[in-house]
Parts: C-alpha cells; structure tokens; sequence
C-alpha cells in the first residue's frame, strides 16, 4: 500500500492522504470509523457503480457497526448537472442527514464531482472521502479538490473548491471497467506525463498492451507515477492561482469537443484530441518545440486514443464554446501550452496563454482535414 500525502494551504497546516494499492478498499472501515467517528456515511455512487462497488462498500460499512445510506443517480457526464446535484441533496436532507455526516463519493470523475460539490454545499460543507473506481478517476479527479456540475453553457461552470479528507484508490475495482473507460483515462494519464514526465509518457505508450490486459503491476505504476505528478502540482497551488494550470493542457479545445458533442465523446478521448491541438497551436505560436505535436500523436495512438476531432465538427463552433472555458478572461480564451514533451510554458504568475482566433481555427480546419489516422500513422 502506499500513502502519498497533499498538503493544503492554511494554518495550522493541514493535509489528506492518498491510499494507492490492491484490496485498499477493504480497509475503508477501519479508515472511515477512525477520521468521522460517530459520522453517518452517506454514499454517492452513478446506477452503473452502485451494485458493482457501492453497494458492497455500504455493506461492509454496516458490518462494522458505522450507520450508512447509499444514494444514486444515472450514470454518465449528461447527468453532471445542476438537476442531479439538487435530486442528491434533497434525497439527503429527506434522509434526515445533518452536520455530522461525510459523503462518500464511489465512482468516476462524474460522481465524485458531483458528490464533491454536494459535499462542498450540503449544510455548508461537509467531509467528502473520493474511492475512484475509474482509471480517470484514480489518476486525476479524485485528487486536487475540483468538484462541481456542468451548466448549459460549458462544462465544469457551476462548482467549489472542496478538498478530500482522504482518497482510497485500490486498482483491483478497476476488473469491472470496460475497456474504453480504461482507454480514457490514460489520456489523463498522458497528459500527466506530456507536462512533467516525457519518460513517462514514453513509458505508457510502450506499455499500453499490459495496461489493456490489466496487468496488476503495470496499473499500479502507471497510477502511481501519474498521482505523484497531479499531487505535485495540487501541492504547489491548491486553489489553482498559478502552475497549477498545467494540468488544463488540452482541455480549452477538449472541453468545447466535449459539450458540442452532447457529451457523448468521454471527457478522455475529448482531452486527447485536444492535447494535440494545443500542441499544434504551440507550435504554431512558437512557444512549443517543433516536433512534439507529431510525437505527441504517436504517444496517443499507440494508446489507441483519438487525435483528431470527430469528421464533421464545426470548428466555429469549438471556438465559440473555447470563449465560455474557466480560464477564459474578457471571453479571450487562455490555454495551458506546452514549452516541449515534459515541460509546461509559462513563468511566474502566467502559466496560461491567448491564443488568437485565427491562429485555432487553422489548427483546427487542418486537422479535420486530414485523415482521422494520419496524425498516428508517423
Ligand atoms: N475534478 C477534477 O479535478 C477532474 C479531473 C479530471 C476529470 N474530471 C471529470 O471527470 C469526469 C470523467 O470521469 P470518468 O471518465 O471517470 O467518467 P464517469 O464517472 O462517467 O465514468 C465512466 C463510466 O464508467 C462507469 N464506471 C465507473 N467505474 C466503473 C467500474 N469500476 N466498473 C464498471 N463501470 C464503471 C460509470 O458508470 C460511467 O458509465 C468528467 O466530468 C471530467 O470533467 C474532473
Ligand atoms: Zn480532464
């Protein structure tokens, strides 16, 4: 088992821990009892994860004599909402549930989102313990305290910082996740590397058949190397002020593919796509080294994710929906740029970047008119 810990700003300082292993599930009650004594646990889990592994953590929270409700929701980003997190609260308060409580979000970056931010608001705050039951989830979302819901108007819109008390990740959950889920979360994973670790990024790509084949050994080490990475960052900004912004890269044009898809395109494969488009718009700029698009590419694709947007998106509207990003100022969208594989841009208090209109929809015309497979076969 191994414990990584985040340190929070504030003082006295405080901190919560990181429990990365096989079977660390199975020690939750023993966890749980000692951080909330006397709490009542309520569990968040999407209809999809509740039989699998919120139902079964319920039960042997119960086993151990700690009092314990299970609530769901539909699964899926579509139900990230505004709707679900009131459906959720509600539920709760009917519940009786009150200021001792601890919410337990069971699931993939969806749940604990939402479950984070029904933790950040129910009675102003309550503690909030992530087991991420997705590769995404384990690698990324889990981590950092980000939670919160989409609004119609882009993803990610409406939410609080609300940091974890502790996150449980224990890869053997990750036996029930089908294969395409698995795929979307190395590209967080990717992500991780193409910021901090080129070596790692390099190691995933040549390691991407025990990673499908779920070899024990090459998960835990993909998952530990990629959480050192996003606690390092969380750990050096916690309220996201500055470097932090780092773990954004590929998300101003991902998030727009993401939410002018419906949310039908899994936020990883949209974060994929968008990773070389922001590198492309790197290099374009000249603030990232020729080059690494093309090899960032080749990485994705012997990952088996996509690299280009999906035929027919409408590159207007991506830069339309690039001006309602987070990061945006005066509706100019900002991106998290690469200086080359491994290493962000960006110095002092900027670590983000205006990219002129033109500049993304040539980026964005050229990449739609290549093959869907050029960009992998180089
Ligand atoms: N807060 C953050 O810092 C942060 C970081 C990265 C991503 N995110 C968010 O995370 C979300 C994407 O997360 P995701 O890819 O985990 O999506 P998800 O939570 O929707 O999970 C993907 C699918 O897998 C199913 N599933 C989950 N665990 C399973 C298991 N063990 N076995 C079988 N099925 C399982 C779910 O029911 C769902 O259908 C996006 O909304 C994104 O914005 C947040
Ligand atoms: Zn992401």
């Amino acid at each position: 088992m191994h414990t990584l810990t985040v340190p929070l700003p504030g003082s006295p300082p405080r901190a919560y821990d990181v429990i990365l292993g096989p079977g660390a599930r199975h020690t939750l009650p023993e966890r749980l009892a000692a951080l909330a004594p006397g709490a009542r646990f309520l569990v968040v889990a999407d209809a999809t994860v509740a039989p699998l592994h919120a139902d079964p953590l319920a039960a042997a929270l119960a086993a151990a004599g700690l009092a314990v409700d299970v609530l769901t929701f539909p699964a899926g980003e579509a139900n990230k909402t505004v709707t679900t997190w009131a459906a959720l609260a509600d539920a709760a308060l009917a519940l009786g549930v009150g200021r001792d409580a601890c919410v337990v979000a069971v699931g993939g970056g969806v749940t604990g989102d939402v479950a984070g931010f029904l933790a950040a608001t129910l009675h102003r705050g309550l503690p909030l313990v992530q087991v991420p039951t997705t590769l995404l989830a384990m690698v990324d979302a889990a981590i950092g305290g980000k939670t919160g819901v989409d609004a119609a108007a882009g993803k990610n819109l409406i939410g609080a910082f609300h940091h974890p008390a502790l996150v449980v990740a224990d890869p053997e959950v990750l036996a029930t996740l089908p294969d395409e889920e698995l795929r979307a979360g190395l590209a967080e994973a990717a992500k991780h590397g193409a910021i901090a670790d080129a070596a790692h990024l390099r190691w995933l790509a040549g390691s991407s058949a025990g990673i499908m084949a779920r070899d024990a050994d090459t998960l835990l080490a993909l998952i530990r190397r990629s959480v050192e990475i996003k606690v390092s960052f969380v750990a050096a900004d916690p309220g996201e002020a500055g470097a932090r912004a780092a773990l954004n890269f590929g998300h101003t044009i991902g998030h727009a593919l993401e939410a002018a898809s419906g949310y039908s395109l899994r936020h990883g494969f949209a974060v994929a796509m968008g990773m070389v488009a922001e590198a492309e718009i790197g290099e374009a700029l000249g603030v990232t080294a020729a080059g690494e698009a093309r090899a960032l590419a080749a990485a994705l694709g012997r990952l088996g994710l996509p690299t280009a947007p999906p035929p027919g998106t409408d590159a207007e509207e991506i830069l339309r929906r690039t001006r309602a990003d987070k990061k945006a100022r005066a509706r100019a969208p900002r991106y998290a740029l690469l200086a080359r594989l491994g290493r962000t841009h960006g110095s002092g208090g900027d670590w983000t970047t205006a990219v002129p209109d033109e500049v993304v929809r040539t980026i964005l015309l050229r990449s739609l008119s290549r093959a869907p497979d050029d960009a992998t076969n180089t």
